[in-house]
């Protein structure tokens, strides 16, 4: 057993977050079959995976439905969800609030706004699946994709910054008249209230604010089961029970970026097992010298490869190893730099591959990187 297969696999849940586009669905598919491969019963929540992806994985159209991915030679069992943030929330409400509320929140237009796009939500509602489907005891690992987020800080805040809005007092006052009134005539700026304001702006697609006001009155009743659900979500994340993985590539902005999201997990108590550098460019030579164009052209010469093309192959060979060592000396550089900054957080890293990472035997190969190395 590797390194990091020990540290990941004794923990029920794993959470792989990072920038937008360095590998986080493929990461977290990966640690999945994986711990299937290691005998686990483990499931991955994707959110975003590319469709190849999710036609490997059995998820062709169903979202929020756990599916059972065939792994003949798995001692373990791997399973898969897509998770429908917008179904996720309508099933939540569903479960959480009484019937005699349910039907106006769900038609409610704020509603709609909060569950597809407002900001925080779809952290939320992601953790808060995620601690559904750990709850059922259905599965010993499970593995959670979390959404593109532009602020690292948005993951772990969401539920804080949801609830807050939700719970929020001084909004309902100020929104109480618009009950009263009907459709609201007053201009937002009117409302006074900074913090309240920036709230708002936050918004995307409220037809009226009696509708926002409607909304919070009609949440009222569930806020303390959501405070009490958020809470212990919360304090799932942060037990030992639960490992983040921080994926980034070996570019620049990205390893600052991991810099910082590393310090805010660790200020906010998580297990972080390691930071995964994917997409690595390898200097395939190592230790060996560039060789020429004229070292080259021998060799082709001796394999019976015609060294033909304009420029000749040996000369675009060369020049291909040398931009080869560049990058990958640039990318060790900033991965030091990395490996520093997080210390004593172990970092794995996983080379680029010359094609997308879309199906099993991919996925497979990215384990072989992860779990043999570490
Ligand atoms: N090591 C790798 N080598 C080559 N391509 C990769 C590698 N890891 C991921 N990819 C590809 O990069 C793209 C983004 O990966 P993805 O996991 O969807 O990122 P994220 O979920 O962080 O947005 C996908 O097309 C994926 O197939
Ligand atoms: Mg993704």
């Amino acid at each position: 057993m590797s390194a990091l297969s020990s540290r990941l696999f004794e923990r029920e849940v794993i959470v792989c977050v990072g920038a937008g586009g360095v590998g986080k669905t493929t990461v977290a598919a990966t640690v999945a079959l994986q711990a299937a491969l290691s005998g686990k019963r483990a499931i991955v929540l994707t959110i975003d995976p590319a469709r190849r992806l999710a036609n490997a994985l059995g998820l062709a159209e169903l979202g929020n439905q756990a599916t059972r991915v065939e792994l003949p030679d798995a001692p373990g069992e791997l399973w898969a969800m897509m998770l429908d943030l917008k179904r996720s929330w309508d099933e939540f409400i569903t479960r959480t609030v009484s019937t005699e509320h349910r039907d106006a929140i769900l038609r409610n237009r704020f509603y709609q706004t909060l569950s597809s796009s407002l900001a925080g939500s779809q952290e939320y509602i992601a953790t808060e699946k995620l601690y559904e489907l750990h709850s059922s005891g259905r599965w010993e690992v499970l593995v959670l994709d979390t959404p593109p987020t532009q602020n690292a800080l948005d993951f772990l805040d969401a539920p804080r910054r949801i609830l807050d809005f939700l719970g929020n007092k001084p909004l309902r006052r100020l929104l109480a008249p618009a009950l009263v009134a009907g459709r609201f005539g007053l201009r937002l700026f009117q409302m006074g209230g900074k913090a309240i304001l920036e709230g708002l702006s936050r918004l995307t697609g409220i037809e009226t604010l009696e509708e926002l006001a409607r909304f919070l009155v009609e949440i009222q009743p569930t806020y303390d089961a959501f405070k009490e659900r958020a809470a212990k979500v919360r304090e799932l994340l942060a037990s030992d029970r639960a490992a983040f993985l921080l994926v980034t590539t070996a570019h620049g902005t990205p390893v600052e970026e991991a810099i910082s999201f590393h310090r805010m997990l660790v200020e906010a108590k998580t297990n972080v097992a390691a930071v995964i550098a994917n997409r690595v460019h390898v200097d395939h030579l190592g230790e060996l010298s560039l060789p020429s164009p004229e070292e080259l052209a021998d060799e082709l010469l001796r394999e019976g490869v015609p060294d033909s093309g304009q420029p000749a192959l040996s000369e675009r060979l060369a020049r291909t190893l040398r931009e080869m060592r560049a990058l990958a000396s640039l990318d060790a550089r900033n991965l030091e730099r990395l490996a520093a900054s997080v210390h004593p957080t172990p970092q794995v890293r996983v080379p680029r591959f010359p094609a997308d990472v879309y199906d099993l035997a991919a996925l497979r190969m990215v384990a072989d990187h992860l779990f043999s190395r570490s």
